[in-house]
């Protein structure tokens, strides 16, 4: 079964085709990042305008990457949420219509529930239910994954997402846009212990999050320091001592989530999960407690369509396809189908 799916919801335009769920024929991604770099986020009206220019190249790409003509799809597959709203429509409005001229069924998919869905098709077997972390730009969601289709959340954050709070202490410290990249390269030249940033763990055995207080803290430390430029050093202690904070928090809970539910697999999805510490910390720790901790290949850190269109597959035999009125949500929760 073959599936074209469609990936509008933030600044990436992305189309992909891929086979029964698993064989990825092609995955085109085409982002409009470095249009909203110079305002140090992402501009909502830019990126709709730039899926408005692109979503019809950029699908015509992956058929033809994948050397397929569209009689040969068996099913058109968009993220319907969550998102920007005007970038969600349109994708939504041209998968749209897509199925309706080609007569093919339209299946709406859950852009969170796909970035743990790039874990599993990342890796060959994983078991089941087990623990999934979202961690991206807008969303920071530990949940449990019961069946690919089937969630149940056990934490999210109460405040700013991780990513966000990656985007803003880098600009807090200078270092541009996007934050995430950049502290993690800068952290590697850390020196030991300088710095120390509280973490928070809300109240006792909580699987909720929260990063703003940690980014205020930084902003605090940022402000007492008088020199108005930061020196390099300086700039590496924060932001190392900043992602030390973030990555202990989401590695504690990700994998007290695990032995909560007696789980043994922690699956992390999102932009964040190329974080080359929140990597190495959870493997360590999750071994500890004879877990495992998986990532995305890295492709499918970003946003992607492969994962759209293979999440699409399991709807697909279970029958859960949407009709023509299918809309756009902005805050799609993630255990919503
Ligand atoms: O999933 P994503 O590509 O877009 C959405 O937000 O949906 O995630 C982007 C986020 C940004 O906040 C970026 O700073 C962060 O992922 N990010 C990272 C790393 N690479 C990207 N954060 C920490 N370490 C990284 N290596
Ligand atoms: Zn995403």
């Amino acid at each position: 079964m073959k599936i074209l799916g469609i990936e509008t919801s933030c600044d990436e335009t992305a189309a992909a085709v891929v086979s029964n769920g698993k064989i990825v024929l092609s995955n085109t991604v085409l982002s409009s990042l470095d249009f909203h770099k110079e305002f140090g986020g992402v501009i909502p009206e830019i990126a709709q305008r730039f899926h408005m220019k692109f979503i019809d190249k950029v699908a015509l790409k992956a058929l033809k990457a994948a050397k397929i003509k569209t009689d040969e799809l068996d099913a058109i597959a968009v993220t319907y949420g969550p998102g920007l709203v005007g970038a969600l429509l349109v994708g939504v409005s041209f998968a749209k219509s897509l199925s309706y001229s080609l007569n093919k069924p339209l299946v709406g998919i859950n852009h969170l529930q796909a970035h743990i869905y790039s874990v599993l098709m990342s890796h060959k077997g994983i078991k089941l239910p087990c623990v999934g972390l979202v961690v991206s730009g807008g969303h920071t969601n530990l949940v449990l994954v019961k069946d690919f289709l089937n969630y149940k959340t056990l934490g999210q954050t109460q405040d700013d997402a991780a990513g966000e709070a990656f985007d803003k202490v880098a600009k807090i410290l200078g270092l541009g846009y996007p934050g995430g990249p950049i502290i993690n390269k800068l952290s590697r030249k850390k020196r030991k212990e300088k710095i120390y940033f509280p973490r928070a763990y809300l109240s006792k055995d909580s699987l909720d999050f929260s990063f703003s207080g940690l980014k205020t803290a930084v902003l605090y430390y940022r402000k007492k320091i008088r020199n108005k430029k930061l020196s390099k050093q300086q700039q590496i202690d924060i932001a190392g001592a900043f992602q030390d904070a973030v990555v202990d928090v989401l590695v504690d809970k990700a994998v007290l989530a695990a032995k909560k539910y007696k789980v043994k697999n922690i699956v992390v999805g999102g932009g964040v999960s190329r974080n080359s510490s929140l990597r190495e910390k959870l493997a360590e720790k999750a071994a500890l407690e004879g877990c495992k901790a998986y990532f995305p290949l890295d492709v499918y850190c970003q946003d992607n369509a492969a994962m759209i269109a293979g999440l699409a597959y399991h709807k697909v035999i279970r029958k859960e396809v949407s009709d023509l009125d299918l809309q756009a949500e902005t805050s799609l929760a993630i255990d919503k189908k």
